[in-house]
């Protein structure tokens, strides 16, 4: 059992804080926000995260799990100090890692002499130099040493991608703080990757833009299976045979979103545009993924002209994908925004983020029934995949729309079903 700090209590830190506790060490999860630390103290997550609050509440009722405010905290006492802040977007994709640095600070003066500081949040290639420069200018112990530990995970999923990771991926330029921190993770069953901070980083990065270009190939390959005929679904079935391929991430769709792939793949082209150094695979990732937004828009928009002018627009979904509540970089959220923004009349429903979505576009009319989202509307556009869409009574949605014309961006229905129902239905792809 080793005493661990935790600063950030996000969707990462949270997650870190909880699972780590779980493994049997005994954590202080520290944040900012008091409000946040008075919540997670009641075992109130605030984020749709399924079994991260069984094991909040695991934490708290053993006692290896304390929330606290002020990074300071997390750095009292403690062997490791995961930095698990938000490091956001800035201008033209470069990563702004104020947050980041600032814990550095607070922590450099009360750490303990030996103590390894891990930054786990998705930094780019020299962060972890960053710290380490940070820590030795604010008087950190000489002892101290840096380590990058990327996170691989998944927003709906983030417990079990933690605990049951496909790999663990350790940067540092200290062997012993290596063997020291593959110990933390003793007892969770994955290959260890050691390798220098840069290298690290570059993993994380180049992972996730490697996964959106994925989503951008096969929407790419999709787009085309619709101008030649072809069933995008069988060509993607096709493709998984192949063990090179796998079927993973080969779904199409709007488009990616989300707080990383969108971010990642923005500030992999800010690091490569630093370095003097073209990077056209994940160039063309970013723009078949703008323009993949813009290909539902003009879809739903040619469906409209199909119908009275005026007619409403039913849109199923808001947040980036289903099984989360995050609305972060939502291509929904976008493709709303595109439709409001031509004046069309759009009434949305979400299992789990709606009101949130009203109160970041007024203009956007929400409600909390599914089938009154389609009351009288001439297209329902389908924009995250829940799963619960797919057993709604479509005669009835059929009956209620005044148009019965289904834009299904996530190809989650059936189009043999639909179209028996007397809908016009258009997937991607096919
Ligand atoms: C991603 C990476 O998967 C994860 O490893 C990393 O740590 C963080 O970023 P996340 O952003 O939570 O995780 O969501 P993910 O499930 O990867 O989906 C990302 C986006 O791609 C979503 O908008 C999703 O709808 C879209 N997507 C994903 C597709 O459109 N098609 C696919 O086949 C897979």
């Amino acid at each position: 059992m080793t005493r661990i700090g935790v600063v950030g209590a996000g969707y990462v830190g949270t997650t870190a804080a909880a699972c780590f506790a779980h493994l049997g060490h005994d954590v202080v999860c520290a944040d900012v926000s008091e409000d946040r630390i008075r919540e997670l103290r009641k075992g109130e997550v605030g984020i749709l995260e399924r079994s991260l609050p069984v094991l909040v509440t695991e934490g708290l009722e053993s006692g290896r799990l304390v929330f606290e405010v002020g990074a300071r905290r997390a750095a009292e006492g403690t062997a490791f100090v995961f930095l698990c802040l938000p490091t956001p977007s800035a201008d033209g994709g470069a990563v702004d890692l104020s947050a980041l640095e600032a814990a550095a600070r607070e922590i450099g003066p009360v750490l303990e002499p030996d103590a390894v500081v891990v930054v786990k949040s998705t930094a780019p290639v020299g962060a972890t130099r960053r710290v380490r420069r940070v820590l030795d200018a604010d008087g950190a112990p000489p002892g101290v040493s840096v380590a990058s530990n990327p996170e691989f995970l998944r927003e709906g999923n983030s417990v079990e991608d933690f605990l049951h990771p496909d790999r663990i991926v350790i940067g540092c330029d200290e062997p012993e703080t290596a063997v020291r921190l593959t110990g933390l993770y003793s007892g969770v069953p994955a290959p260890v990757v050691v390798t220098d901070p840069a290298s690290a980083e570059m993993v994380k990065y180049a992972s996730n833009a490697y996964l959106a270009g994925r989503v951008s190939f096969i929407n790419a390959v999709a787009n085309l299976c619709e101008a030649v005929g072809a069933d995008v679904r069988d060509v993607a079935l096709g493709m998984g045979y192949d063990p090179r391929i796998g079927s993973d991430f080969l779904h199409p769709g709007p488009g990616f979103g989300g707080s990383c792939l969108p971010k990642d793949t923005a500030a992999l082209l800010h690091i490569a545009a630093e370095a003097g150094v073209d990077l056209p695979p994940v160039e063309a990732t970013v723009a078949v993924n703008t323009r993949q937004r813009e290909r539902v828009v003009e879809k739903i928009l040619a469906a409209l002209d199909r119908a009275p002018p005026g007619s409403p627009v039913a849109a199923w979904g808001l947040t980036f994908k289903a099984n989360t509540d995050d609305l972060r970089d939502s291509p929904a959220l976008d493709i709303v925004r595109a439709l409001l923004a031509r004046g069309v009349t759009v009434r949305a429903f979400d299992p789990v983020a709606g009101e949130r979505a009203g109160g970041l576009e007024p203009g956007l009319d929400v409600t909390v029934d599914p089938y009154d989202a389609c009351d009288g509307a001439a297209v329902l556009a389908v924009l995250t995949e829940w799963e619960q869409f797919r057993w709604l009574d479509f005669a009835r949605v059929a009956e209620l729309m005044a148009v019965p014309q289904v834009v299904d961006t996530r190809n989650l229905l059936d189009p043999p079903t639909m179209r028996r129902l007397g809908f016009d239905y258009q997937g991607v792809g096919r």
